[in-house]
């Protein structure tokens, strides 16, 4: 068994053992990847203030998230094609997550459908939809989200269309996956990722393909994009679909003061500060030099999660001291998960929780709930004066 140490190792071995295509789908951010870079480096600039001489006995990183109990302020993000990083990926993402006490969220572009992972968890997970222009689809999808059981929806509004990765294209990705010379050839060198393929049925969009009507090509992501996603969203629609759903509401994707004042009005119980990975508008800002604005537009309105880059538990406490209630992992658990299963997904959860704790303590906090922006030197113009 390998030791573990920190999320690179488990990248590392992800990238052995998972397809060509299937990295590359993961690792990848659109056009220059600037975006998808800076995500990861601007939680770099910030500094930690280290304090001394503070009790910092009996510590705890437990908090809530749209008023659940959480072990740490980190949830799981919606991921498309899960289930192809891993056989039943979705299922084993799910069940690490509730083992260790953080929301699970699954993508509609999932490959375990909502039931497969109800019928293989006991708490409730949050499910994630895209806004679609089927209506009755969207409406049956909701449908079969209450009857899972499913405890909160996240409404992704930065995809109505589909940023461009340069390698998806290359690489023809698809689910599952095409069969041509190049890809059985890498295939043939993921013995266990092959092996975990052939033992399971779940290889097929489980919420689209026997759901959906119209899709001409079910297995690829952009055909579905390019077909299915509404073009026209606006905020009305938003609100529609906020007021079909009686339950807890997270928009997913918001970049911009104006549109989080939006969010809040439009009755969401959270927002997420997200540009989607730097999967969408590459040359948009990291999240963490953007959360500062909107915490102080809506902060007092709304509850404000982030997320985008954040592959350590240090990336956590500065999200949480600039002030995020919550945080969404998506490429930290993934790489885990294509690693080893469901117990790399806590292998990820285990190391980003420690290193909050203990970052947390040199900080001079025992309580996550108690961590301020003071715990941070920031240099100046980091969150920017942008004309
Ligand atoms: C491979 C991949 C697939 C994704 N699929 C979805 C999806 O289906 N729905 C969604 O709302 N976001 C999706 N996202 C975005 C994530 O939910 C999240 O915003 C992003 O991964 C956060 O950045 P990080 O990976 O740097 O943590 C995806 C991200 C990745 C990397």
């Amino acid at each position: 068994m390998p030791v573990i140490t920190s999320i690179d190792d488990l990248k590392r071995l992800y990238k052995r053992r998972v397809p060509k295509m299937f990295y590359d789908y993961c690792e990848s951010g659109s056009w220059t990847e600037q975006t998808f870079r800076e995500n990861t480096s601007d939680f770099q600039s910030l500094y930690l203030r280290q304090r001394v001489a503070v009790d910092i006995a009996g510590r705890s990183t437990a908090c809530k998230m749209i008023g659940q109990d959480v072990a740490m302020p980190v949830a799981l993000a919606p991921v498309g094609l899960t289930g192809m990083q891993c056989a039943d990926g979705e299922i084993k993402a799910a069940r690490a997550a509730e083992k260790f006490g953080v929301p699970f969220t699954l993508s509609t572009m999932s490959i375990c459908s909502i039931e497969d992972v109800a019928e293989n968890t006991e708490k409730p997970f949050w499910f994630q939809v895209y806004t679609l222009r089927d209506q009755d689809f969207m409406r049956r999808l909701l449908d079969r989200a209450k009857a899972a059981k499913c405890s909160a929806l996240v409404i992704t509004v930065d995809l109505q269309i589909m940023g461009q990765r340069h390698k998806d294209l290359k690489n023809g990705l698809s689910a599952p996956p095409k069969l041509t010379a190049k890809s059985i050839a890498n295939m043939m060198t993921k013995a266990r990722w092959g092996l975990g393929m052939l033992g399971t049925k779940r290889r097929f969009f489980g919420n689209i393909v026997g759901h959906a009507t119209g899709v001409s090509d079910p297995g690829s992501l952009s055909a579905w994009t390019a077909e299915a996603f509404d073009q026209t969203l606006d905020w009305n629609k938003i609100k529609a679909m906020v007021d079909m759903w009686d339950g807890k509401v997270i928009l997913k994707g918001i970049m911009d003061v104006q549109d989080a004042k939006m969010a809040a009005q439009v009755g969401a119980d959270a927002i997420v500060v997200s540009n989607h990975g730097g999967r969408q508008l590459d040359g948009a800002l990291s999240t963490i030099r953007t959360i500062s604005e909107i915490v102080d537009a809506v902060g007092d309105k709304i509850e404000i999660h982030l997320d985008s880059g954040i592959r350590a538990g240090q990336d956590v406490l500065k999200a949480r001291a600039l002030g995020a209630t919550g945080t969404m992992i998506g490429r930290a658990y993934i790489y885990g998960l294509g690693a080893m299963g469901e117990q790399g997904v806590t292998s990820a959860l285990s190391v980003i929780q420690k290193e909050l704790d203990l970052s947390m303590a040199f900080c001079g906090h025992r309580d996550i709930n108690s961590v301020t922006r003071n715990i941070l030197q920031i240099p100046k113009g980091f969150t920017g004066h942008w004309e």
